[in-house]
Parts: structure tokens; sequence; C-alpha cells
């Protein structure tokens, strides 16, 4: 049993961890703990100072030292006595803005629950437990129930939360966020993830001050500016040492994380919808569904809070076809052709591919409507025949006949103000009525609450997809959403379409991955723009940033490795210098960096020389031959590039027999000692040894001696080699 409740104690049990909470005679929730597993109960660890200005619940009589803004609560609510930052505020006819949440039943079911309409993480019923705490306040009949999935073996534990209407009147939802995490004790440090197009997910970690720090997007999206997961660290907490907490929001739209450090010195993380996009009326009778946020923890650092999320989102989240299996070598057009291309074109690219042992061809954007330059054709999914002039299909044939698959690049949520769909159907578009539009990249946002522009995207997609060939689909999102304002709302709910947006989203791709269950979705949005659990529940891979750059790259992946499981990355070989950077690295940095995730090329082959082309050929055998490992490896960072002069990571096998190790050395120094790494995640006791070298290392010594890399002669200059135990040998078992 991974949930019990002892004399009014939850008790949520992991592998490895324990999630506590107890309803005190008052029937507050307070929150007891979140940590490595202890066999106690945690209550002892609750403080009751007599904090001034701290007010009493009303039944606490002259208990002074009650307070619900000092003590660690479950799920705080604003407006009845805790100054915090809130999880919930609701509005009533009234228009007083107060909930006193008090525990009242639970129930324990053998199964993870799942949230209409949004995207969960899923399991079977051997592997989770729910726990559901029902919430109600004490002068409405407004019900707050609280959900937890309990995943033993992967040590995470989900939560949502549903807000019921029991009461005959509407109220409003000011915010409702999935995630109150209250830590009383500590000296905590957090990492988030900001950046911007063409450079995603930087990880920055920094002491929380006194006060609130928040990391959100009200972009319409998750964003590139921050990213919906967050680390809460211990100071010191490393790599491979020390405690800390991950919580993700599985959600694509705008997400709110605050964290709060108190006048006492305790920690409040609240996750989320972002509430200044956001505001819900919830009708009599009626249940509004929150989002779920995934949540880890581990007392052995940073990388292995990793492997954790790394596994949930592998094996829970992402679905379909190519959950765990291996992802086509691709290759891709954009940068190579941009919008100048016809049949020819591509088909020699194709060609190309085809004998460098690539498996599948990528069109991307300009080969449908009137689509020669980003100010046209969006919203118009048809096939442009002046470019493609045997169509689609006869493009498809061709491909197919070189021994590819075709792949094809679609960005549903947008419309071209110059396209058919828009000269026909103005309204679809998002924009408030008596103002003009912001325009961003020339085109506006379609209204995804819309069903009728939901199922008109459905018909034409399915349309090209059954009619063709096409096994793969690159799902594009190239703008933030402002001007906010649907028809299909009264003007008192209009608050309500960035969440109703998502969920038309959320509909449409449940449809056709469902309809199309043998084409691999991969999500994009001008790069990473939108990488997040909500989005790889649909799509296993996001391509993960614009910026094909080798150099920066190695800084986004690195980021982006702190959550999302490296078969999840797309990322590709582009030319030099790049079209980004304008920096020049070698085929063989450009191979190495692009190879730590669902690998492929973005470039005119047929520009290559002789040389290059073999170099080509050769990465994409050592690719297909590192694939597995690079996917069910545990993957770990073994160094910080924005504190030393290298990326490095690895790649190793389930059972420690076998080790890639890859990364790129930033600059080159002279008269230096060669750089030196630790490596991680080896058997301590077992000898190991470099492909070729006759050297025998152990692996403790490898761990903590760590390894000299080669001789550095130059700039971003690659590293990769593999390590495997004394004695392996291919016929071994490796998973
Ligand atoms: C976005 C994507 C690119 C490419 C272009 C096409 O920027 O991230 O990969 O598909 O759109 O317009």
């Amino acid at each position: 049993m991974a949930i019990r409740v002892e004399n009014n104690v939850f008790y949520l049990e992991t592998a490895h961890t324990l999630y506590q909470m107890k309803a005190d005679n008052f029937g507050v929730l307070q929150h007891l703990w979140y940590g490595p597993k202890t066999d106690c109960c945690m209550d002892y660890l609750l403080d009751y100072p007599d904090v001034g200005f701290s007010g009493n619940i009303y039944e606490a009589g002259d208990q002074r030292a009650y307070s619900l803004n000092t003590m660690p609560l479950e799920y705080a609510a604003g407006g009845v006595g805790d100054f915090r930052v809130p999880a919930v505020c609701v509005t009533h006819e009234d228009g007083s803005r107060a909930l006193d949440l008090r525990f009242r039943e639970y129930h324990i079911k053998n199964e993870k629950y799942n949230i209409p309409g949004l995207p969960a993480v899923y399991a079977d019923a051997s592997e989770a437990e729910t726990l559901e705490i029902l919430l109600k306040d004490t002068a409405s009949q407004v019900e707050v129930i609280l959900k937890y999935g309990v995943l033993s073996e992967t040590d995470v534990i989900t939560r949502s939360v549903v807000i019921r209407n029991q009461g005959d009147t509407p109220i409003l939802i000011n915010r409702v966020h999935s995630l109150c995490l209250d830590i009383p004790y500590g000296d905590w440090e957090w990492v988030h993830f900001h950046g911007r197009h063409t450079m995603e997910r930087q990880a920055e970690r920094a002491p929380l001050i006194h006060g609130i720090q928040e990391s959100s997007s009200t972009r319409g999206t998750s964003s590139h500016q921050q990213n919906p997961a967050v680390l809460l660290c211990e100071k010191g907490c490393t790599e491979t040492s020390g405690f800390c907490i991950g919580a993700a929001l599985m959600y694509s739209g705008g997400f709110q994380t605050q964290i709060e450090r108190d006048q006492l010195d305790q920690v409040r993380v609240v996750m989320g919808v972002n509430p200044d996009t956001f505001a819900w009326t919830l009708s009599a009778g009626r249940c509004f569904y929150a989002p779920e946020v995934i949540l880890s923890c581990s007392d052995h650092g940073m990388g292995e809070l990793s492997h954790h999320f790394h596994n949930l989102i592998r094996n829970h989240v992402c679905r379909g076809k190519y959950k765990l299996s291996k992802r086509p070598v691709l290759i891709n057009n954009w940068e190579a052709t941009y919008f100048d291309f016809d049949e020819e074109k591509i088909e020699s690219i194709a060609k190309q591919a085809s004998e460098l042992g690539i498996d599948m061809m990528v069109l991307d954007d300009g080969w449908f409507g009137k689509r020669d330059s980003d100010t046209s054709g969006l919203g118009d999914w048809f096939v442009n025949e002046t470019k493609l002039q045997g169509g689609l299909n006869r493009l498809v044939e061709r491909i197919n006949r070189m021994g590819m698959k075709f792949g094809l690049w679609f960005e549903p949520e947008m419309i071209s103000e110059d396209s058919e769909l828009y000269r026909k159907h103005a309204g679809w578009a998002i924009r408030i009525p008596g103002r003009n539009p912001t325009r961003s990249r020339s085109q506006l946002v379609l209204d995804m609450s819309n069903p009728e522009v939901v199922e008109y995207l459905y018909q034409a997609m399915s349309k090209v997809l059954s009619e063709n060939h096409v096994e793969y689909v690159k799902w594009d999102m190239n703008r933030s959403i402002c001007d906010w304002y649907t028809p299909t709302l009264p003007n008192s709910r209009q608050a309500e379409l960035p969440h109703r947006y998502i969920l038309g989203l959320y509909s449409l791709l449940e449809r056709l991955t469902h309809d199309f269950p043998d084409v691999l979705f991969e999500g994009c949005s001008g790069g990473g723009g939108r990488f997040d659990a909500g989005m790889l529940y649909y799509c296993p891979q996001i391509w993960c940033s614009d910026d094909t750059d080798a150099h920066e790259r190695s800084f986004i992946q690195y980021g982006t490795s702190f959550f999302y499981p490296i078969s999840a990355v797309g990322s590709h070989v582009s030319a030099v210098p790049n079209h980004q950077t304008g920096r020049t690295t070698s085929m063989r940095t450009r191979g190495t960096v692009a190879m730590a995730g669902s690998f492929g090329y973005e470039l005119d082959l047929n520009t290559l020389d002789r040389q290059e082309k073999e170099e080509v050929a050769g990465q994409v055998t050592r690719y297909k031959e590192y694939q597995s490992l690079i996917y069910n490896g545990l993957y770990y960072r073994l160094s910080n590039p924005y504190e030393e002069n290298l990326s490095v990571w690895s790649f190793v096998s389930k059972d420690q027999a076998e080790v890639l190790v890859q990364g790129i050395v930033f600059r080159a120094s002279s008269n230096s000692l060669r750089p030196r790494i630790r490596l991680a995640g080896l058997a301590a006791d077992d000898s190991y040894m470099v492909p070729g070298e006759e050297r025998v290392y152990t692996g403790r010594a490898l761990m903590s001696g760590g390894i000299l890399l080669p001789d550095i002669k130059g700039d971003d200059v690659s590293i990769e080699f593999t390590l495997k135990k004394a004695g392996y040998s291919e016929g071994s078992p490796k998973f």
C-alpha cells in the first residue's frame, strides 16, 4: 500500500520518499513532510510560535499561536488569515473573496486518476494509487478536492485539484494552483529555466530571497522565456549529493510558479495556471479541473532527480507507437531551403539523405496554400501545386521509393490574413472588437476555444494525413498570444479564453494522435517555446530550439535535461557558419551535440563535399548504434557549462556495463593541463576500459579521480568516447 492513513495522518510512500499531511483538530490540513522516507509521523516538527499580526481562526479561541499564517498548510486559500501566496482564491456571489477550507473526507483508489480534457500521468493499476481529499469551505458550498497520484516505483507523486461548486449560485475562480508545497525548514535555492527564442531553458540557480520570486508566462504558451518546471535544492546540493525537489506542470499554456520565503524563513511553492490570464465562472453544480503537477524529490542530488523525471515522462507521460521505440533519423529542409524549394529540390536532398542512411525526409514550412514567405497562407492546409507540381502524393511516393519515410510541417493554430481561410472566416482569428490585433511574424492566432475552428483543423489535417503517406508531423506554433477575446463567450467570461484555448488545442491533439496512431508527432514552437510535459503527452519529442549552433545548443540541452528525457529533445546538425550565430563548428562537434537527443539533419546535403558526406554517414551509423543507450540509459550531467570551460554528459546503461561520454570543450588554451572530468553512475567495484586502450580503470577511480580528456586543440571541440565494463562483450545483456 503506497497510501495509508493513521489517526488522520496521510502517508504517501514511494520507493524512497514520503509525503505526509495531517488533518488537525480544527480540520485544517497541515503539511508535515516531503522528503526521504522516515518511518515516522513528522508532526513533532510543527511549531506554533505566537507571531504578531498573524491572526487566529475563530474556533481557536484564545490559542493565539494557532495561525493559518504561520503553519505549513497543504492547500492554502486566500482571504481568511494566511497572508502568504495562496493556492486558491474565489469570489462568491456576494462579492466576498474567502475560502476557509476544512477536511471532510478522503478516498483511496487503486489506480491513477485521470483529468477530463487535460493530459495526465497514466499508469497501470498495479503501478499507482490515488488519494482524494475533500476539503470544504466553512461558510459556502464550495468544495476543493485534492488529488494525489502515487507512483511508488518511480518516486513520483502527482497532484491535481478539482473545485466543485455545490451551491446554487455561481462563483468566480480567481486562481487555482495545482501545487501548494510548504517547507518550514532548510536553507534553499531554486533553479529555474529562463530564456528567449533561440536560447531556451537557461538554468539559473539563485538563493531564495524574502518575499516572492516568480517564474511564469502570460503568453498563452508555456514559452521560451520561462519553463513550467522548477527545482528547489538545499544549499550545497550538487548533481550527486544533497536534497532537492522538482515540480513540473503538465500544461502548455500560461503558467505561474511562485516561491515565497516568508517572515519565518518558511518556503511556499505554488504552481499552476497563471492567474494573470485566467478567471473562471463556475456555475452551480459544476467542477473545474486544474492541470497536473509532477512532483519528485531526491536525497542524492539533481542527477537522480532528473532520472526520476526522465523515467516518469518517458514511461508515464509520452504515449503511442514511438513512446519507447527508436525514432527515425530525419532530415528537415527548413535551413536548407527556407521557403524556396520545389519538388526537384526536396527530392535531391532526400536522395542524398537516403544514400547516407537517413530514414525520413521532413518537408517544413511552405508546402501549402500561397506560402512563399511568412506573410501568407497559414490556415490553408492544402498543397501548393506551384511548388509541388505533382501534388504531395507524387512527392511522397518518390521519397518512399528511395526507402525513406516522409514527414510534414503544420502550424495548425495560426492564420494569415492573406489566406483563403481568413477571407472566409476572419472571425476565427483572436482579436478584440474595436482594436487592431497585434501581429507577430505577420500572423494571427486561431480561436482554439471555438469548436468550429477545431473541427475545421481536424478535417483539414486528417485529409492531408489520410490521403498521403505521411509518417511524421511537426506541429509548430510561432507566436505568443494576446488580444484575448472570443465571440463564443459572454463578455463577463472572457478571462476563460486562454485556458479554453489550451483545452481546444488538447482536444485536437488527442483526436489526431488517436486517429493517426502510426504518425510520429513532434512538437515545436519557434523551437522550444512550448517544451512542457503537457505537449509531451501528445508528442514524444519536441524540437528543442531554433538555435542549432552546437556551442549554444549545449547550454540549451543542459537546461532541458533537468526535467525532460533525452528522447524528447529534437536535435539536428545544421550548416556552418551557423544561421543563428554565424559560428563555425566542426561537423564532428555538431554531430556530438545533436546526438544527445532525437537526431537529425537540417541542411542541404548537396552542398557537402565527399569527406563531409562520409562523416554524416558515419554519424548516422554511430547514432543508430548508440540510440538505445541514449534513450534508455541513465543520463548524467558531468559538468556545468556556466561554470566550466566544457559541457560533458554521459549515458550509462542500466546494467552499468556500457557508457557513452559526449561533450564539447569550449575554448582551447595553451600550456595547460588536459581537462579532467569525473564520471557518474558506474559500478564502483568494477573495472572499465576505453575500447582500443590497454588501461583498465576502476569505476571508483573514474568517479572520484575522473579521467583526463584527450589533448584539445581548437575551440568547440567534440568529446566522444565509450567505456565498457572489462569482460563486457557485444553479446552481453544491455538493459
Ligand atoms: C519555426 C520552427 C522552425 C521552422 C519554422 C518554419 O521557427 O521552429 O523549425 O519550422 O518555424 O516557419
